[in-house]
């Protein structure tokens, strides 16, 4: 068997966050200019079903079988695995590099998932489709962040622009003209599962107040929907800014984010928000 290797992107939210996880519309991108990469290759001399991971990024040189059972990476081989009903795999070793940022809402744990996922099954000769590849990422998110609304694993696995709504079919778009993305990073990383935890304490305190905003954000999202199949610049920019407001609203910005947010307005950006979790952290 040769090596395989496999690659995702990283991933930007545009509009919707965390109102995404209370089942409204939300819209994210591929980000192809940083990626993770899983290579797969035989180790001939191992015993079968012995799997090594290799990655150094994160220190990481393990057995799969000593790995605990909630390690995110060993979760994405195991359900690889187990989809493909394989119970001892030849023995081999997995390789990740990955150029993406962490826990800066990037979807760096996705990406991961993902090309693992997509490396190993095309490596032991059953290449799985998108959607079991999105499926089985989604289960992995769940370690990550509880309750994940699915929206990093669909547009890391599809690798296009999505407009996501949780548990319905996914519904990839091309843009109406080409929007020029500037992403920054505080250098501060920030926990999405504990975000998204104290949102969920919050809406169940005041659900009237935060169902309301989650509305809003969710028509916002309709409407850059359309304006960007219809490749309305300035209209996108002004929704970005609006989503940005209810985003303050949620309590899940920073004086950081703020900060970035400000001096991107300030140099000329139609418009701009934070992206993904918010918390300390991201974009
Ligand atoms: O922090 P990120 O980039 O993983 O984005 C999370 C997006 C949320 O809407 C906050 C959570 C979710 O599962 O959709």
């Amino acid at each position: 068997m040769p090596a395989i290797s496999a690659s995702a992107p990283a991933k930007v939210i545009l509009f919707g966050e965390h109102a995404v996880v209370y089942g409204k519309p939300a819209i994210a991108a591929p980000v192809h200019q940083v990626s993770a990469k899983a290579i797969i290759s035989p180790d001939v001399r191992g015993a079968q079903g012995r799997i090594q991971i290799v990655a150094p990024a994160i220190g990481l040189d393990q057995i799969l079988d000593s790995l605990p059972q909630n390690d995110p990476i060993a979760t994405a081989i195991r359900l690889t695995l187990k989809s493909l009903k394989i119970e001892k795999a030849p023995a081999l070793k997995i390789r990740i590099n990955s150029s993406i940022p962490v826990a800066s809402g990037l979807g760096s744990g996705t990406a991961v998932s993902v090309a693992i996922i997509r490396a190993l099954s095309a490596f032991l000769g059953y290449p799985l489709p998108n959607e079991e590849i999105s499926r089985l990422a989604f289960e992995v998110e769940k370690l990550h962040h509880g309750t994940p609304s699915g929206i990093d694993n669909t547009v890391v696995t599809f690798e296009k622009p999505v407009y996501f709504v949780r548990d319905q079919t996914v519904n990839t778009f091309e843009v109406g003209k080409a929007i020029h993305l500037v992403i920054g990073d505080t250098g501060k990383s920030s926990a999405t599962r504990s975000v998204v935890e104290d949102v969920r304490g919050a809406w169940k305190e005041e659900p009237e107040r935060y169902e309301s905003i989650f509305d809003v954000i969710g028509q916002i999202s309709l409407k850059a929907f359309q304006a960007m199949q219809a490749g309305e610049i300035e209209l996108i920019g002004q929704l970005m800014d609006d989503n940005h407001r209810y985003l303050q609203d949620l309590d899940v910005s920073s004086k950081e984010l703020d900060t970035m947010v400000e001096a991107a307005r300030a140099a000329g950006a139609k418009g701009a928000k934070l992206s993904g979790g918010g918390g300390e952290a991201a974009i």
